[in-house]
């Protein structure tokens, strides 16, 4: 390097907007580095600056490289075109005070050789050789890995948690495999929404002292027409796999059998036309398709067994029947649930479902079809099961939604506008054909349907009242 005169003082330029900044380079400069310095000028923009280097000559210029009203590139060319020996230092207060120094010597050719001979600076390291563009692509397919990974795990931890009940019809295996492609589909968004975001939590966070801005990104065609068009394409392949799969559900066996399900507040009630059994279980031979004719007495209730997945409103109102078509694959016992807010009493809407062999289901037949008899009392215990009484009345003194039916007949009746009846034949006659006439103590709810005397067929009733009066 070219060493200056000691005697003469270093000539300096400084160059900020910023008066802290420039009183501050003032105080260090006088003295730097043990070598006397004399600040010639303090100059605020790019006019006074271009000027004060024509005439004051300086030996340094110290550029306030924060200050965005000074423009470098001009001020680099200026500095370029002249030929005096003169440095640039730009000092920064951002990214961790670097300077950087311009140097322009005039070297004797010998120094100059000397100068050859200096060991070059050292190489760059080399990740900071990696374009951006590499960078980015070693982030991408990292992430992505890493949401292939996630995907797999998620996707294994819902197929593992037991999310569906045993599969036991022909219409259930569809519907499964309808939840599947949406178990994949939910595991691979949570795998790319989770990944990305914790990815660019750890790996992009702030490190400490860096406060510069992240690049500015405005839009990226390719990428926001890939979101569009991906999307567009699932949700047409899922609509098309649906359609698939729903067809499969409702497919029609011409050897169906064909049961009658009533529903009502709150029963059901399973009647088989080919032998005339009546019953409150559903009972289904295995790998038979049944044909389920479903009507409601009152409100809207809903056949649900989870296990055959598939579902069906009962509407009440005439020709207003619903059909449910079922294949059972596996022989065993389910709950059949109303899957449909009914009243008071839904949630208590169940009855038994039995899938049997073929022999077990003859004779579970034969057995329904020998029970029917001509005892009255009999005849109004079934007449009141298969009607639902018995899911509000109980027949053991238990309290229940309406009166218990044990002890009733005979006593003194307390009612809701205070008077009292005595329980006879009339009082349980009126009670089941218009409810709402006499209220129970008690019972003040108008819960009870009274639309029995449609329902039911007079000798019916008499059954029922029979039945009542058995209880003691
Ligand atoms: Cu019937 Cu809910």
């Amino acid at each position: 390097m070219e060493p200056l005169p000691m005697e003469e003082p270093r000539r300096i330029l400084i160059v900020s907007a910023n008066p802290l900044f420039a009183q501050g380079l003032r105080r260090l400069s006088e003295n730097w580095a043990g070598r006397r310095g004399e600040v010639v000028s303090i100059t605020k923009n790019m006019a006074e600056t271009l000027q004060a280097m024509d005439t004051l000559q300086p030996d340094l210029v110290i550029v306030d490289y924060d200050d965005e009203t000074i423009y470098r590139d001009e001020f680099l060319s200026h500095f370029v075109a002249s030929n005096r020996p003169m440095q640039v230092m730009l000092v920064s207060l951002r990214g961790g005070g670097e300077v950087v120094v311009y140097d322009r010597q005039t070297l004797t050719p010998s120094q100059a050789e000397e100068r050859m001979k200096m060991p070059w600076p050292a190489a760059v390291p080399p990740e900071e050789s990696i374009s951006p563009r590499k960078t980015n692509m070693r982030h991408l397919v990292t992430a992505a890995v890493l949401v292939v990974l996630t995907t797999f795990l998620a996707y294994l931890g819902l197929t593992k948690a037991n999310l569906l009940p045993v599969n036991a019809s022909a219409q259930a295996t569809p519907i499964d495999n309808l939840f599947n492609i949406h178990f994949i589909a939910m595991a691979f968004l949570f795998a790319l929404i989770v990944v990305f975001m914790l990815y660019s939590v750890v790996v992009f966070r702030q490190r400490p002292g860096d406060d510069e801005d992240a690049a500015h990104v405005t839009g990226n065609n390719k990428l926001e027409i890939a979101w569009t068009i991906l999307p567009l394409l699932t949700v047409l392949g899922v609509a098309l796999y649906g359609a698939r799969n729903l067809g499969e559900t409702v497919r029609i066996d011409p050897d169906a059998m064909v049961i009658n399900v009533t529903g009502g507040q709150w029963f059901w009630s399973f009647e088989y036309p080919d032998t005339g059994v009546i019953s409150q279980t559903l009972a289904l031979p295995v790998n038979r398709q049944v044909l389920l004719r479903m009507s409601s007495r009152d409100v809207i209730h809903s056949f649900w067994v989870p296990e055959f997945r598939v579902k069906q409103d009962l509407l009440p109102g005439e020709n207003m029947i619903k059909e449910l078509r079922i294949t059972p694959t596996r022989v065993g016992q389910y709950e059949l649930l109303c899957a449909e807010m009914c009243g008071v009493s839904h949630a208590y809407m169940t009855s038994q479902v039995l899938v049997m062999e073929d022999a077990d289901f003859s004779a579970w037949m034969q057995q329904q079809s020998a029970g029917a008899t001509a005892d009255p009392v009999a005849l109004g215990e079934k007449v009141a099961k298969d009607n639902g009484c018995t899911a509000c009345h109980s027949v053991d003194g238990k309290p229940s939604v309406g009166p218990t039916w044990k002890g009733l007949y005979g006593s003194q009746r307390p009612l809701e506008d205070g008077t009292t009846v005595q329980a006879d034949d009339d009082y349980l006659y009126r009670s089941i054909v218009d409810p709402h006439a006499q209220i129970a103590q008690g019972f003040p709810g108008t819960v009870m349907p009274n639309n029995y005397e449609e329902v039911l067929e007079q000798d019916q009733i008499r059954d029922v009242i029979e039945f009542i009066k058995s209880l003691k």
